[in-house]
């Protein structure tokens, strides 16, 4: 657990009879790549411009190295933020914008003139200096913008869906380059980003917020295999959900009653209570069809309908009252396997979570039916 960065202590902001973020409690390392996902409205740009000191709190404190600035207007606070639109100043060449934050703290261009070198150099766009904005394509406008708030050594940097403007592939591209550059100067990021895969390949750590509540903060790995209710479960990867009955739970494990089998499950919330009933997630990826070796939870099942999609085969399942899917890599798929055959699905005790049935109407589906 290094230096912390930046704390936010039951911070809560209500615009009126709108709560847009309530309760945030987190410390976030000096130095982490710190990401805010959830869908549209959920209160992340809320929660940056907080921290940046363009809101102020309802409720709560925030603290930019162990020092309270809840009050601290946003040109006092030793942060940065990078937008969506890049806001380059258009009438100005690459290093005048660069420039821009040296200037308004009395540096001379001149003077800047290493610093100015240095930071184009990090974000690979020497020799555009004097280039405009418009001459400049959108990835390389964006590594300007981030050159800027770079330039006068931040102590953080807030990061507004900065590459959400760009198309698929350069936004691959450069989400590796951010990610280098976070890592060469060591400056903590928070970055927001609706986009899950863009957050679990990135960051150190991810704050997953569903209409301005945290649900969980973790590590990829964390937030990816064991998800802290059915909206994350739902919001990352692909999740079937299964009702069933808990019908024994004790120290932290359980067994399910699934279409009349008894599943043993790893992992069950201590919220949880033998007689319940509950809603079991299984990953898709996770869900074998006539699995060679034994695994602990085996279900007969019929394949409904069956998806090639490149890399992987969709099969859809229906297994007694209910569908479950499984998404298998095309190198390992079965070609016996067909539309109408009779398989068995398994799946092994460390692969499902378990929720409360009570969270079913949390659960975000993006399935191909609703599209
Ligand atoms: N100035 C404001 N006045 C009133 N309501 C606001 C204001 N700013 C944000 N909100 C509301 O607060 C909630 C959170 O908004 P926020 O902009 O933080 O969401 P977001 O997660 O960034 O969404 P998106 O992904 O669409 O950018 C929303 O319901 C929004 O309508
Ligand atoms: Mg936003």
């Amino acid at each position: 657990m290094g230096e912390v960065a930046i704390e936010l202590r039951e911070v809560r902001k209500s615009f009126d009879e709108v709560v847009a973020v309530q309760r945030f409690d987190v410390g976030i390392r000096k130095g982490e790549f710190f990401s805010l996902l959830g869908p549209s409205g959920c209160g992340k740009t809320t929660t940056l411009r907080l921290i940046a000191g363009l809101e102020e709190p309802s409720e709560g404190q925030i603290l930019l190295e162990g020092r309270e600035v809840s009050r601290v207007p946003a040109f006092k606070r030793n942060v940065h933020t990078v937008f969506q639109d890049y806001a380059l100043f258009p009438h100005m060449d690459v290093r005048r914008n660069v420039w821009f934050p040296l200037k308004m703290r009395g540096v001379g261009l001149a003077e800047a003139g290493e610093r100015i070198a240095r930071v184009l150099r990090l974000v690979n766009m020497e020799g555009f200096e004097r280039r405009l904005p418009q001459q400049l394509s959108g990835g390389q406008r964006q590594r300007i913008a981030l050159a800027r708030s770079l330039v006068d050594s931040p102590a953080a940097l807030l990061l507004d869906e900065p590459l959400g403007a760009l198309d698929f592939k350069l936004r691959v591209a450069m989400q590796k380059v951010l990610k280098d550059i976070q890592r060469g100067v060591g400056i903590t990021f928070i970055y927001v980003t609706h986009d899950q895969t863009e957050a679990l390949t990135m960051s150190d750590r991810i704050a997953v917020m569903k209409g301005g509540q945290v649900h969980q903060i973790g590590t990829p790995d964390e937030i990816y295999n064991t998800p802290a209710t059915a909206f994350v479960a739902s919001f990352i990867g692909d999740m079937n959900f299964l009702r069933g009955r808990l019908s024994a739970a004790s120290g932290g494990s359980g067994t399910v009653e699934l279409e009349g089998q008894s599943i043993a499950c790893r992992r069950c919330p201590p919220g949880l209570a033998a007689g319940e009933e509950v809603l079991i997630g299984l990953r898709t990826e996770r869900v074998q069809l006539n699995p060679l070796r034994s695994t602990e939870a085996l279900l007969p099942a019929v394949v409904k309908r069956i998806v090639y999609r490149g890399t992987d085969y969709e099969a859809t399942c229906s297994c007694g009252a209910q569908e479950i899917r499984a998404v298998v890599s095309s190198v390992s798929w079965d070609p016996g396997v067909r539309e109408g055959s009779a398989v068995r699905i398994g799946f092994g005790s460390g692969d499902v979570s378990l929720y409360a049935r009570s969270e079913e109407s949390q659960i975000i589906q993006y399935s191909s039916v609703a599209v």
